[in-house]
């Protein structure tokens, strides 16, 4: 099948608030939306948790697509706030994060349970391979901002961590974040 080419484009990226230019597709996030997510329960449902901010490509596997998060800086308990996380609806399709601003902790796992945390700061790309489930927590006091590019057909599997949690959760420790087991976590 043969497709007429993409006209190429050009984005404006603001380092600092991640905000792109000309608009994108955005997705709000409020605290709601992260119900049951956390060891204790949320106390500011309305608040404002993250947002992404997509470029609009189509979602084929011969594109790459690419977007902005915004994550706030907060706590839940002693836990720092973080995305849902997700695994790609077509397991192998790989990822890459960009950190622009803010500092934070991509926590990645298998669907066994096995878990790699990589630190996010600006400059720092982090590379998600196939099969490994993300989720980027912000551990500072600013924002957490990143890029992040995907191939166009990996789609989301929000559902298998909602129902089983992440293996590891971030928490505030006497010397900074610490990565400890949840002991919520549901093992296949
Ligand atoms: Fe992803």
């Amino acid at each position: 099948m043969d497709l007429a080419p993409l006209e190429p484009f050009s984005v404006q990226i603001d380092f600092s608030t991640g905000l792109l230019a000309p608009d994108p597709d955005i997705l709000d996030r409020r605290m709601f939306d992260l119900a049951g997510y956390f060891q204790t329960d949320i106390t500011d449902p309305s608040a404002e948790a993250y947002s992404v901010h997509e470029l609009r490509v189509p979602a084929t596997g011969n594109n790459l697509l690419s977007s902005t998060t915004l994550l706030s800086a907060g706590k839940v308990g002693d836990e720092y706030l973080f995305t849902k996380g997700h695994f790609h609806a077509n397991r192998d399709r790989a990822e890459i994060y960009l950190t622009l601003s803010g500092e934070g902790l991509l926590v990645m796992a298998l669907e066994d349970g096995r878990t790699v945390t990589k630190e996010m700061r600006p400059g720092i790309a982090n590379y998600v391979p196939g099969y490994w489930a993300h989720r980027s927590v912000n551990t500072g006091t600013t924002p957490l901002v990143f890029y992040a590019v995907y191939i166009g057909d990996a789609g989301y599997d929000y559902a298998t961590i909602s129902e089983r949690g992440f293996p590891v959760i971030v928490v505030e420790g006497d010397d900074g974040p610490e990565v400890r087991p949840n002991p919520r976590y549901a093992s296949s």
